[in-house]
């Protein structure tokens, strides 16, 4: 019997459907070098370990991620590190892999309490661990503090972090507030990213991120960045800077303008 001449078309179509929404919920799978590159050992090693963990985070935020935790490490930035949001550790695992010896990971996430975004598997402390030492095996678990709990109701005492990682709660309010305060645990030439700008789907992110950096003049934008695979980009905010009496950072001005980029 001959088959409906409409049969492959769709049978295509779905195809392309399917992939698609594999590809919106699987950022690893964006990962496309050449035939001839040979992979290193972020694709290999880090990123191969990261990517089997659920979540958002990308192959493109590894790279960003090595390349600024590895650059203050160089230039003798120490501190601890700072993470809102950890779901399922995918991004944590990454930051995790840069601590040096004296320093800490202080990670908040709501886990199973009810929160304004909805998660429909949300993942025990535990889990989030074992996650972590996947990554990590030579990961020293002292190293990592896991605070259950609404950011809001975060207390860092007197903590200041060299990195700091924000993606928990999407509402401007939220949103908002957890900038206020990251910023005001920013060690000097620290560097805190604000993940989901300008991603439709978030629209307070972008409006508190707006407002953050009109309120507070002494943030510029180090990068503002997109990612294969993702919606919104991330944005990386520092405080303005002086070497010997120069601020690096003059005539940076307006708001996610090209004048306020380093
Ligand atoms: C987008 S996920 C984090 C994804 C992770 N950073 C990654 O890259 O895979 C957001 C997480 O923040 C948590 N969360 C949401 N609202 C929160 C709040 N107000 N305080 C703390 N955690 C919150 C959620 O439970 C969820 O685990």
């Amino acid at each position: 019997m001959k088959r409906p001449h409409w049969r492959p078309w769709l049978r295509q179509r779905l195809r392309r459907l399917f992939r698609r929404s594999q590809h919106a919920a699987r950022p690893q799978d964006t990962i496309n070098f050449v035939a001839e590159a040979k992979p290193g050992p972020l694709v290999t090693d880090l990123f191969a370990g990261v990517k089997t963990i659920p979540g958002w985070f990308t192959y493109d935020d590894c790279v960003h991620f090595h390349l600024v935790l590895n650059m203050q490490s160089f230039l003798g930035v120490g501190g601890d590190m700072l993470e809102i949001g950890s779901y399922h550790g995918r991004s944590t695992a990454c930051m995790a892999a840069y601590l040096q010896p004296e320093e800490r990971l202080v990670v908040c996430d709501a886990f199973t309490q009810p929160t304004e975004d909805a998660y429909h598997d949300k993942p025990s402390p535990e889990h989030l661990q074992r996650n972590l030492l996947f990554v990590n095996p030579q990961l020293d678990e002292a190293q990592v503090e896991v605070r259950v709990g609404l950011s809001r109701d975060l207390q860092l005492g007197e903590a200041q972090f060299r990195f700091i990682h924000i993606d928990g709660g999407h509402s401007q309010e939220e949103a908002l507030a957890d900038l206020h305060l990251c910023a005001a645990h920013l060690a000097p030439q620290g560097v805190m990213v604000m993940d989901d700008y300008e991603n439709k789907y978030w629209p307070g992110v972008s409006a508190a991120v707006d407002v953050f950096l009109a309120g507070n003049r002494d943030f510029v934008i180090l990068a503002d960045l997109n990612r294969h695979g993702a919606i919104g980009r991330k944005i990386y905010l520092v405080r303005k800077v002086s070497v010997r009496g120069i601020d690096l950072t003059a005539g940076c001005a307006g708001i996610l303008t090209s004048e306020n980029r380093l």
